[in-house]
């Protein structure tokens, strides 16, 4: 309890799966948060949460793709509560799926405003205001998908590639103002992005999903929300410009792959066993 006490954060996509987790348990720990996002019935069930349970917290109405949303943003945080220490960047979409040569160019940008220049306008508005405050944390949701290539999802996976290079040119950039800048690389999280439309739905998705990682059970919203919240505060004071990955060992190598009990010897020779 109390990790972030007098903090301020921003988070965008705060309306659903890990920004709506995020929201509350950066609001348990005593941060004031303003929730952004398009949803806004969603944004309002997560702010009446976080009152119940004795939270602070404002809902700021957000498309993430506009520079002019992005800076309101900002400034409603800096205008409700004082000052700006924590942005998250964690808004998303799937976007353009489906073979490479099929995806239009229209799509291909779509997915690039919301994944890649969203972050981009989310980390250019809050350097001034963290500055001010004598420096911040800023959080950006990149995946799995943009450490390694994924077929049929190209876009979005260039685009969350994006998002870690971009994270390591600002943490250079800000590190002398304490501004520290880390991004997330989430693997399968049972969120509505995941499962919405899905045959069998959230339960299907979740059995699913329990099996493509060594730890054998879907990713919660949770453990992506204790990772930001560890980004957030003062104990990662020293950790900057990385890619944290929470995967339940998705990316540790190909599950796919495994030899049989033995011992694989020089080529040229009859294998023993
Ligand atoms: P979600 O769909 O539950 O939450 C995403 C939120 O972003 C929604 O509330 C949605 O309304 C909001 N949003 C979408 N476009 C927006 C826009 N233009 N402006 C403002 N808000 C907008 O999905 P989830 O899974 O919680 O996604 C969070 C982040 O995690 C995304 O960046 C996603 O790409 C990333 N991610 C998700 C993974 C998963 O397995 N669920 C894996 C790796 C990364």
């Amino acid at each position: 309890m109390n990790r972030l006490q007098g903090k301020v954060a921003v988070i965008t996509g705060a309306a659903s799966g890990m920004g709506r987790a995020t929201a509350i348990r950066f609001a348990a720990e005593g941060a004031a948060v303003v929730v952004a996002d398009l949803n806004s019935q969603g944004a309002e069930t997560v702010i009446s949460e976080i009152a119940a349970a004795g939270g602070k917290a404002v809902f700021q109405r957000t498309d993430v793709s506009s520079e002019a949303d992005i800076k309101a943003l900002i400034d409603r945080a800096v205008h409700e509560y004082g000052r700006l220490d924590i942005t998250y960047n964690n808004a998303g979409i799937g976007g353009a799926t489906g073979h490479l040569e099929e995806v239009t160019v229209e799509d291909w940008d779509k997915t690039f405003h919301v994944l890649t220049r969203a972050v981009f306008l989310g980390i250019k508005h809050s350097v001034g205001p963290m500055r001010k405050a004598g420096g911040g944390s800023i959080i950006s949701t990149s995946s799995v998908a943009g450490l390694k290539g994924a077929a049929g999802l190209s876009a979005y996976s260039a685009a969350k590639a994006a998002v870690v290079n971009l994270t390591e040119s600002a943490a250079i950039e800000y590190g002398r103002d304490r501004i520290r800048v880390n991004c997330i690389c989430p693997g399968g999280v049972i969120t509505p992005l995941v499962y919405r439309g899905q045959p069998g739905g959230e339960e299907a998705a979740r059995k699913n999903m329990a099996k493509q990682q060594p730890i054998p059970r879907a990713g919660q919203p949770e453990d992506i929300a204790a990772m930001a919240l560890f980004l957030a505060s003062d104990e990662s004071e020293w950790v900057t410009g990385t890619a944290m990955v929470v995967d339940g060992g998705m990316n540790t190598g190909n599950a796919r792959i495994f030899f049989g009990q033995g011992f694989s010897g020089p080529s040229f020779q009859r294998r023993e066993r």
